[in-house]
């Protein structure tokens, strides 16, 4: 089938990719000159691992195009994902101006019956605009779709093409049948198809994501009071994770949330439901809880140093906001980083894949480092706010020899109590006994 996406970020550059893998013409279009041409010229322009290997496969191939082209983009596709971005705008809300202004843009050039998808994460309703704004200037036959995507950075391409559902919003059978076909390779394990209309498709974007940012604030709030009674946060997430009701998943406590989605999708969420007089009361705290959990261990760096943070360095293991990607948006890494800049300290980080990203965002502000020991190499503590791999089983007499004081603030948990104990460090990690 020949489908075209329009937009090529994170969530554009995937869905092309994967179904360029599984056979279909894929035509990706996008304004920006410059990535559509690095593109084009095989350059994968996000760190996504496994992406570039099919990247690279299905442009050889002549699957994969790019184009800044709308029209040239969409002619012969069958469907049309908008993948675009919807940045919360100054209240909040999702500001659905990208979005809006390609659909203005289909109506006069759309040839045949399409199906045009909305894959960005948008507000209910949106389907229902998108379908205005194309209706106003189409001369054919058209459908809109809500096909919310549901990919983690960092596993996206196994999370696309081994979805544990598909949710596809629609009342329209010819809509219902072409998606069905292009996401039957994708379904053969018996991983459902679900269709529900266009509003409650929407709607579950918004609510999974909501949900899963609640569970990890409400286990960070159980963290914190098991700091307060003597209890060990990780013996209560598996006592409770075990129950099936519940599950083992996304129940580490830690330095909170970040990265794009769930800040984003949580805040816009609770605007949706002010816009309609409902009082969201348990989205407000995960959003307060999350601000505060970000820098939690601030306060104790503090108190370790007796108040006093100028002139000592802090080594910083981790700046993305997640293993496994490059993206710093929203990491708690960043806000550590103003906030010991802020007291005084001088830090030193080291992050696998995301320093150039910090760098261009922060200039010099800290120092980056080559790897995992020379920055923490003279530093008076060490912070952990990223559980990247490469830190989980350190060498700790390396580590010992370079840190000025055996102390390490560990926002993931990483290790037990008992190995730092044996090793004497001075071990301060989240929702655990000291
Ligand atoms: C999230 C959702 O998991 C995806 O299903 C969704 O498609 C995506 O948002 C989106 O809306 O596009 P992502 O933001 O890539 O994906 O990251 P996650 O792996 O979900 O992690 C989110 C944050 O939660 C990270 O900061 C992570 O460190 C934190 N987290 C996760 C915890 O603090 N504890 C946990 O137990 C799990």
């Amino acid at each position: 089938m020949k489908i075209a996406v329009v937009g090529t970020g994170y969530v554009g550059l995937v869905t092309g990719t994967c179904f360029a893998e599984t056979g279909n013409t894929v035509s990706c279009i996008d304004i920006d000159e410059r990535k559509v041409n690095s593109l084009k010229n095989g350059k994968i322009t996000i760190y996504e691992p496994g992406l570039e290997v099919i990247f690279e496969r299905n442009l050889k191939q002549g699957r994969l195009s790019f184009t800044t082209d709308l029209k040239e983009g969409i002619e012969g596709a069958k469907i049309i994902f908008l993948a675009l971005p919807t940045p919360p705008g100054e209240d909040g809300s999702a500001d659905l101006k990208y979005v809006l202004k390609v659909a203005d843009d289909l109506g006069p050039i759309l040839k045949d019956y399409t199906v045009i998808v909305d894959k960005s994460t948008v507000p209910v309703g949106t389907a229902e605009k998108v379908h205005n704004a194309i209706a106003a200037n189409a001369k054919v036959d058209f459908d809109v779709v809500s096909n919310p995507e549901f990919l983690r950075e960092g596993v996206a391409v196994d999370d696309f093409m081994k979805p544990d559902r598909v949710v596809i919003g629609t009342k329209s059978e010819k809509a219902k049948k072409l998606m069905e076909t292009l996401y039957a390779p994708l379904v053969r394990q018996g991983n459902p198809i679900i269709f529900m209309d266009e509003k409650s498709a929407e709607l579950t974007k918004y609510a999974a994501n909501s949900f899963l940012a609640t569970k990890i604030t409400f286990m960070n709030e159980i963290a914190n009071m098991c700091e307060l009674l003597g209890a060990d946060v990780d013996a209560v997430r598996k006592g409770v994770g075990t129950d099936t009701r519940i599950g083992k998943r996304f129940l580490f406590a830690g330095i909170g949330y970040g990265g794009s989605c769930f800040p984003k999708d949580v805040q816009a969420l609770a605007k949706s439901a002010e816009d309609v007089n409902y009082d969201f009361t348990i989205l407000k705290s995960v959003m307060a809880v999350n601000e505060n959990q970000k820098t939690k261990l601030i306060p104790k760096i503090k108190e370790y140093f007796n108040g006093d943070l100028s002139g000592k360095t802090i080594a910083l293991w981790g700046l993305s906001f997640k293993p496994y990607t490059d993206d710093i948006r929203e990491a708690p890494a960043l806000y550590n980083i103003d906030m010991l800049t802020e007291a005084g300290a001088t830090v030193k980080a080291y992050d696998p894949e995301a320093m150039d990203n910090v760098k261009n965002l922060i200039g010099d502000k800290i120092t980056f480092c080559e790897d995992a020991y020379s920055c923490a190499d003279g530093a008076d503590a060490l912070l952990i706010a990223t559980e990247w791999p490469v830190f989980r089983t350190p060498d700790f007499e390396k580590l010992s020899v370079s840190l000025n004081n055996k102390v390490i603030f560990d926002g993931r948990n990483l290790y037990t109590l008992d190995e730092m104990k044996d090793l004497g460090f001075t071990y301060i990690s989240i929702g655990r006994q000291i």
